[in-house]
């Protein structure tokens, strides 16, 4: 047997990374039979489950999954095997496989909420923020907002608005990039929700408490709900939260949203990997769908907005990826 005769110079996790390169399933199922690690990273920083994903072989790559092996590891250059296959089938075995963990376990929702280096979420809200005219900084020089988001929010903005304006709740001023664009529509009511002191104090220094269709209510989102009514339009798109708070708010859609309404929010969930950010958009729309909710994704190019000047003095690139997913929300129709 090619494993046992090769064994004597190579360790057997070492075995199992040129049987999964090779996608030899025997010699996978044997070595991980007696024993061989498939959480393994060889010199390189590679898994097994990376050699397999790189080689195309999705038999191999369902037996590294089934084995233990971990879906979301990461080599050295910041990628995942599912970043690393350029076979459909094995993407999407490995999509599927992440679904599933996730759902269960929400183990992605818990390395974005561990990625917070530095200001710990809770604390957002009670340190200094800063303002320039391209961006909105944190105490810890991480960007709150960024005026590349413009054409962004502007798209949000064309989204819940496009029942002609009405009622739209927005939540997080930031730099009111989409509220601006929201005031273009001419919306009957806009609400506006905004936490953080400084920000609101800068929005009613820019004026934005006298608008005759704004309305501004100054808290967290969590603790102004009583005061909200029902909306044709939502974006949501707050700082220093957690996937978990994103969640928490969509089981008020239901409430918030009108039949007709549209719903919003920034998708910048894993933003700085390709895979988890597909990962991220399914398992959202898979959250949303079960309150009713279809999702649909707009593809917006966003490589020409960004340069790596944008992002001098920025601590964390919060977005790497070429193209922006902008998720337009609805009510599901009732089944004929
Ligand atoms: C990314 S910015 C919003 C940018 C905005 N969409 C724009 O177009 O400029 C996030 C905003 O949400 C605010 N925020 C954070 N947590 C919040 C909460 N729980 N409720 C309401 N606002 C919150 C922050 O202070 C910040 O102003």
């Amino acid at each position: 047997m090619a494993a046992a005769a090769a064994a004597a110079d190579k360790s057997p996790e070492e075995l199992l990374c040129a049987a999964a390169s090779a996608g030899n399933k025997d010699d996978i199922s044997e070595l991980i039979s007696s024993g061989a690690d498939p959480t393994y990273f060889d010199a390189s920083g590679m898994t097994p489950l990376m050699h397999a994903a790189t080689g195309g072989h999705a038999a191999a790559t369902r037996l590294l999954l089934d084995a233990g092996a971990p879906w979301n590891a990461l080599s050295p250059s910041g990628l995942s095997a599912g970043d690393l296959t350029s076979d459909p089938p094995t993407y999407d075995l490995l999509l599927d496989h992440a679904l599933r963990s996730e759902l269960i376990l929400g183990t992605v929702a818990r390395r974005q909420a561990n990625s917070s280096d530095g200001v710990p979420a809770e604390s957002y809200l009670d340190s200094r923020v800063s303002f320039s005219e391209d961006r909105v900084m944190d105490a810890d020089s991480k960007a709150v907002m960024m005026e590349w988001e413009r054409p962004l929010m502007e798209a949000h903005a064309r989204a819940v608005c496009s029942g002609g304006g009405g009622k739209v709740l927005n939540v997080g001023f930031g730099m009111g990039l989409v509220d601006q664009a929201i005031q273009r529509y001419e919306p009957e009511e806009h609400t506006i929700i905004e936490a953080h002191p400084e920000v609101y104090a800068r929005m009613l220094k820019l004026g934005w408490g006298e608008k005759k269709n704004v309305r501004i209510l100054f808290g967290r989102w969590q603790d102004v709900l009583p005061q909200l009514g029902s909306y044709d339009g939502i974006f949501f798109d707050t700082y220093g939260e957690y996937y978990e708070d994103m969640r928490e708010f969509h089981d008020h859609l239901p409430k918030l949203l009108k039949p007709d309404g549209v719903y919003s929010y920034f998708n910048g969930l894993c933003g700085d990997n390709a895979f988890f950010h597909v990962v991220y958009c399914q398992l959202v729309a898979l959250e949303l769908a079960s309150l009713g909710y279809s999702t649909q994704f707009i593809p917006l190019p966003v490589k020409d907005c960004l340069s790596e000047q944008v992002w001098e003095g920025v601590r964390q690139k919060y977005w790497q990826l070429d193209t922006y997913h902008l998720p337009v929300c609805q009510a599901e129709s009732e089944p004929e």
